[in-house]
C-alpha cells in the first residue's frame, strides 16, 4: 500500500476530529480562555455533547457514576471483553483544546467509521472520556480514570476547591451520588488493554520529523500542597529583621526548588504552578502562603530521592526564617510502563500506515497511570507544533490528526488480545 494511504472510507476523519475539538473548546467556563474543569457546568455541557457523538457513532453510551463518558460499541456478539480508548475532557486553565479531546474524539471517529462500514470486530470497543485527569479543581488528579480503575480513594471526597467547594457537595450539585463511585469501577476481566491516543506535548516527533510515534512508559509524578505562616503585620512598621514574612519565605523556596532541579544531571523537572498569598493587600506582610509543587523525573528511585530532598531544602528555610510549614503530599504516581505486546501493535499500525516508527517516553501524566491498575496499557503519540502545550497556543496540525486517525483505526481493525499476540509471537 503506498505510504500514508488508508482507503476511501476514513481518508475524511481528520475533518471530523478538527470539526469536533474546535466545537469541544467553545465549551469554557470563561469566555476569554479555555478552562473546563471537574464538576462545573462546562464539564455537563460537554458531557452531553460527547455522548451525543457516541449515539451516533453507533455506540451505546451514558455518563458514568464520577461523570466519565461512556460509549460502547458491541463487537461480533454481545457482552464480549472489550477494547478500551480514550482521553480525559477537563482542561487545565487557560489550555489548548488538544490536551485530551484529540484522543477521545479520534476513539469516537475510528468508531464511527466501523459502524458506517457495519464492521463488527471479535471484541467489543469502549471509549471512555474521562471527567477529571488534570486535578485542576482538587487537589487530588487521575479522578475519572481511578474511578474506572476501582482505586478512587474516599478520603478525597473532604478536598475543597478554591472556593471552599467540598468534592462530595460539587458531586451532588452536578447529580452524582459520591457514596455510589464505586459503580463506575470496572474489572480486569471486562477489558483486553487500555489504548491512549494524546498529543505528546513536547518538541521530540517535531524534531524527528515524524506526524506519529510509540509510547514506551508515563513518567511517574509526586504533587505536594505547602504552606507556610508567618505574621501578618504593617508594611510600613515592622522592621525587616522582625519580620516573618510568609511569601518571602515561600519565594526563596520557589528558587531553592529551580536551583535544585536545574542543576541535576539528567532530566529531573519541578515546579511550583500555583501560589496564593494571605491576607493579600499591597501594604500587608503576608501572613500565610500556599503554594504547590510538581516533581518528576526520569526514574521513580531518582524523583523520590529529589522529592525528599526538596523537602528537605524547604524545611530548612522554613526554620530559619521562623515559619511554620506543612507540606502534604497530594499525588503520588509511578512511572508506568507500556505493555510490550502492545507497543509491538502500536508500531505495527505506525508502519502499516507507512510511517518510520519510533519509540519515545511521555514526561506527561496520563489515565493509563491509574488504567495499569485493571488493565494493560498502550499509547499513540501525535505530534504537536513547537511542543507546546498546557498553553492556548497548543496546536496539531490538521494532516497529523488525520495520521493518527488512520494509526488508531489500523491499530484496532487489526487487535489481537495478549494471549492471542504472544502465541502468534511465540
Ligand atoms: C497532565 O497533563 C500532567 O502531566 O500533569
Ligand atoms: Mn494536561
Ligand atoms: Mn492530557
Amino acid at each position: 500500500m503506498e505510504a500514508g494511504s488508508a482507503g476511501p472510507e476514513n481518508a475524511s476523519l481528520g475533518g471530523e476530529i478538527v470539526g469536533r475539538i474546535n466545537q469541544l473548546a467553545a465549551i469554557s467556563e470563561t469566555s476569554a480562555d479555555l478552562t473546563r474543569t471537574f464538576l462545573t457546568r462546562e464539564h455537563r455541557a460537554a458531557a452531553e455533547l460527547i455522548l451525543a457523538w457516541m449515539r451516533s457513532a453507533g455506540m451505546a453510551a451514558h455518563l458514568d457514576a464520577i461523570g466519565n463518558v461512556c460509549g460502547r460499541y458491541e463487537g461480533d456478539r454481545p457482552n464480549l471483553p472489550c477494547l478500551m480508548l480514550g482521553s480525559h475532557y477537563d482542561t487545565v486553565r487557560d489550555a489548548g483544546k488538544w490536551d485530551g479531546p484529540l484522543g477521545l474524539i479520534t476513539a469516537i471517529s475510528c468508531v464511527g467509521d466501523l459502524a458506517r462500514r457495519g464492521r463488527r470486530l471479535p471484541f467489543a470497543i469502549e471509549v471512555t472520556g474521562f471527567a477529571d485527569e488534570e486535578g485542576v479543581r482538587f487537589a487530588s488528579t487521575l479522578l475519572g480514570s481511578r474511578a474506572v480503575a476501582g482505586t478512587f480513594e474516599e478520603s478525597v471526597l473532604g478536598t475543597k476547591d478554591r472556593a471552599g467547594i467540598p468534592m462530595r457537595e460539587a458531586l451532588i450539585e452536578f447529580g452524582l451520588d459520591p457514596d455510589h463511585i464505586g459503580a463506575a469501577a470496572r474489572t480486569r476481566r471486562q477489558l483486553h488493554a487500555y489504548i491512549e491516543l494524546h498529543i505528546e506535548q513536547g518538541p521530540v516527533l517535531e524534531a524527528q520529523n515524524l506526524p506519529v510515534g510509540v509510547v514506551t512508559a508515563i513518567a511517574g509524578a509526586t504533587r505536594l500542597a505547602a504552606r507556610l505562616t508567618g505574621m501578618a503585620g504593617h508594611a510600613g512598621t515592622v522592621p525587616m529583621r522582625l519580620r516573618q514574612d510568609a511569601l518571602a519565605g515561600a519565594a526563596e523556596c520557589i528558587g531553592a526548588i529551580e536551583e535544585f532541579c536545574r542543576t541535576d544531571d539528567s532530566d529531573l523537572v519541578g515546579t511550583v504552578g500555583y501560589i496564593h498569598a494571605m491576607p493579600g493587600a499591597t501594604n500587608v506582610i503576608p501572613g500565610q502562603v500556599s503554594f504547590t509543587i510538581d516533581v518528576r523525573a526520569p526514574t521513580d528511585a531518582h524523583r523520590k530521592r529529589a522529592v525528599a530532598d526538596i523537602v528537605r531544602r524547604i524545611e530548612n528555610i522554613a526554620k530559619r526564617r521562623g515559619l511554620s510549614l506543612q507540606l502534604d503530599v497530594t499525588h503520588e504516581n509511578r512511572t508506568v510502563p507500556c505493555a510490550p505486546w502492545l507497543k509491538q501493535q502500536v508500531a505495527e499500525a505506525i508502519s502499516g500506515e507507512g510511517f518510520p516508527v519510533f519509540e519515545l517516553p511521555s514526561g506527561a501524566g496520563h489515565d493509563g497511570m491509574a488504567m495499569i491498575d485493571i488493565a494493560d496499557v498502550g499509547m499513540v503519540f501525535v505530534r504537536c507544533r513547537g511542543g507546546i502545550s498546557h498553553h492556548p497556543d497548543e496546536h496539531v496540525e490538521f494532516a497529523d490528526a488525520d495520521a493518527g486517525a488512520r494509526v488508531l483505526l489500523r491499530l484496532i481493525e487489526n487487535f489481537r488480545p495478549r494471549d492471542e499476540a504472544q502465541s502468534n509471537s511465540g
